[in-house]
């Protein structure tokens, strides 16, 4: 209840729809308007029943994290270096660089609220 009160004060969130069928252990590229543009990209990320957003944007060296299945179902991965990030935390798998960036993410139903 408390979040919920406190989501008021976070902003729009960005909103997306079918995420039911998100499948456990895969990653979901969503854009918001044009990249080129000022727009947004991010990943839905579903781990233990839960989803999770994180950025596209490798804090490594500029790659882009990608979507699709996920190392051992819990990372996503940069295909540059092959490294790999939590989502619910942003935290590379072995702690081999800085983390990305995560944002809050409420699902209701068969879509997810995002704040970014
Ligand atoms: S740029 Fe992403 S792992 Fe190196």
């Amino acid at each position: 209840m408390l979040s919920r009160i406190l989501d008021l004060f976070r902003g729009r969130p960005v909103v997306v729809s079918g995420t039911s069928k998100l499948e456990e252990g895969f990653a979901r590229r969503i854009d918001v308007g044009d990249p080129l543009a000022g727009g947004a990209q991010f990943l839905l990320c579903r781990v233990d029943g839960e989803v999770h957003a994180i950025t596209t944007e490798c804090p490594h060296a500029g790659g882009r994290i990608v979507e699709g299945p996920m190392k051992d179902g819990r990372f996503a991965i940069c295909p540059l270096h092959q490294y790999a990030f939590d989502p619910r935390t942003g935290r590379p798998e072995g702690d081999i660089c800085s983390k990305a960036v995560t944002y809050r993410v409420r699902e209701e139903g068969d879509e997810c609220r995002v704040w970014l």
